[in-house]
């Protein structure tokens, strides 16, 4: 597997990215100042992780995702530690917010991350329509926090 960062045209990648994050309006608002990282296998694109600077000692996971067909081969988790390792010199937390999704929850938690907080009614609040992930529809966001 290769992985890439992506410093041109970052939205040829918007199709991929909209797996991790469903409206193109969020996408927008951190897209650019966005490292975007692509992994690809035998040269097709698999998977994708958008990471922004938060502070001086933190970075955040913005996006995440695999395309359905390659899941569940590894690359997410190949991916946040590329992120882990490319940043741990320079930074001590990596952080991200994601819907309560046990499924999701338990991805991170089992690579490291713990919940810090929720942001209530995140989903309702900032999204255009109402997102529904596993049947359930998502209102808070809940960040978890990883030492790097
Ligand atoms: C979550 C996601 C990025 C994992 O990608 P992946 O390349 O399949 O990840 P890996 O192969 O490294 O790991 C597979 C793990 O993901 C879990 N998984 C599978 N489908 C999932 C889903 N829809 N949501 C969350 N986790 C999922 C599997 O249970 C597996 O867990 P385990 O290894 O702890 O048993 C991928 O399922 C995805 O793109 N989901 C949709 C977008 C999303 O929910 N992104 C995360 C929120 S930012």
């Amino acid at each position: 597997m290769q992985i890439k960062e992506i410093t041109t045209n970052k939205a040829d990648f918007m199709d991929i990215l909209l797996i991790g994050d469903e409206d193109e309006k969020m996408i927008n608002k951190y897209i650019e100042q966005s490292s975007i990282f692509v992994l690809y296998e035998n040269k097709v694109l698999t998977s994708v992780c958008a990471v922004i600077t938060k502070d001086n000692e933190t970075i955040e996971i913005k996006n995440l995702a695999t395309y359905p067909k390659y899941q569940n081969r590894g690359y997410a988790s190949a991916l946040i530690n590329f992120v882990c390792n490319k940043y741990k010199i320079n930074f001590k937390y990596l952080i991200l917010g994601t819907g309560e999704n046990n499924k999701t929850l338990e991805f991170y938690k089992k690579r490291g991350f713990q919940e810090t907080h929720r942001l209530k009614n995140f989903f309702i609040d900032n999204y255009e329509y109402p997102i529904f992930e596993e049947g359930k529809q998502l209102v808070d966001m809940i960040y978890l926090k990883k030492i790097l």
